[in-house]
């Protein structure tokens, strides 16, 4: 295994207390399109929850109802038990999301990227702020890379950028949508060892829409599966293996058959 590249240095001490989440009965159209289905599903505070489900089943739309970026046709989302729907709630959590791709500002560099939310949140002084930064960067082993712009990183040098600059947010509540893709074997074992240990060091409650079952067979407490907007698998990840829905085996060992090629049948 690739040694894990976090410093046991906190960046904060951990004031504010890990959230819960409860989806209850959420559901959502896109006009024709039922893209999630009367999904419901609890997070505990500081639980791992890794979110999985093939292309299209509508996992980055719940995440994005998490944190309020879609409004639901039904159901709702609750943040320690206040509706993320009602003004007001998702002031009062910090919410990372780590995006897919990164969503680093290309013209500014890493350091800059970083401070950039504490700085528009007046989270300190200058002095403040570049003592949070550089202790995420350290924790991200990224110190040599302050300087650098989003231009010249490797894909997981950036996808760490990524993480660090959601660490200086302090957040209670950690969302990545696709953390290792795009990935080699060893730097996505990197990347998870990374999501597990800063759970640990920080207690946050963290979901992670992932694809990867190596990630979400390593470090998930427990795995939630979504195949067409429904929730079709909830436990934890020793109860994969033993799942007698073929769809599960499907999804996590899928066999190729020349015979019935899948591509066949792909919506259009
Ligand atoms: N704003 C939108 N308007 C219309 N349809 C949308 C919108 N956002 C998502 N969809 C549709 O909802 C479905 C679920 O999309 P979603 O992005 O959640 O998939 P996903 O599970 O994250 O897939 P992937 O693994 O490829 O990222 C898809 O059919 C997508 O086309
Ligand atoms: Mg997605």
């Amino acid at each position: 295994m690739p040694t894990c590249p976090i410093h046991r240095n906190p960046i904060t001490a951990a004031e504010s207390p890990a959230v819960g989440i409860a989806i209850e009965g959420l559901s959502k159209n896109f006009g024709p399109l039922q893209a999630l289905k009367n999904v419901s599903f609890a997070v505990e505070p500081g639980e791992i929850f890794v979110l999985m489900g093939p292309s299209g089943s509508g996992k980055s739309v719940l995440l994005k109802h998490i944190v309020g970026l879609e409004a639901a046709s039904a159901g709702r989302v609750l943040i320690d038990g206040h509706d993320a729907a009602t003004e007001g709630t998702l002031e009062k959590v910090r919410i990372a999301l780590v995006f897919q791709a990164g969503a680093l500002f290309n013209s500014i560099s890493v350091y800059d990227n970083l401070a950039l939310y504490p700085r528009e949140h007046q989270l300190g002084t200058e002095a403040e702020i570049k003592e949070k930064v550089m202790r995420a960067l350290q924790i991200l082993s990224l110190e040599n890379a302050a300087q650098k712009f989003p231009s010249e990183l490797s894909g997981g040098m950036k996808k760490r950028v990524a993480i660090a600059r959601a660490l200086v947010m302090e957040p209670q509540l950690m969302l990545y949508d696709e953390p290792t893709s795009e990935l080699d074997p060893v730097m996505s074992a990197t990347i998870s060892e990374i999501i597990a240990t800063l759970k640990d060091e920080y207690h946050v409650t963290t979901i992670v829409v992932s694809h990867d079952r190596e990630l979400a067979l390593g470090i998930a407490d427990r795995i939630g599966i979504l195949m067409g907007g429904e929730l079709v698998f909830l436990g934890p990840p020793s109860e994969v293996a033993t799942s007698k829905d073929p769809r599960i085996a499907d999804f996590f060992h899928p066999k190729i058959d020349l015979k019935k090629p899948r591509f066949k049948s792909l919506e259009t």
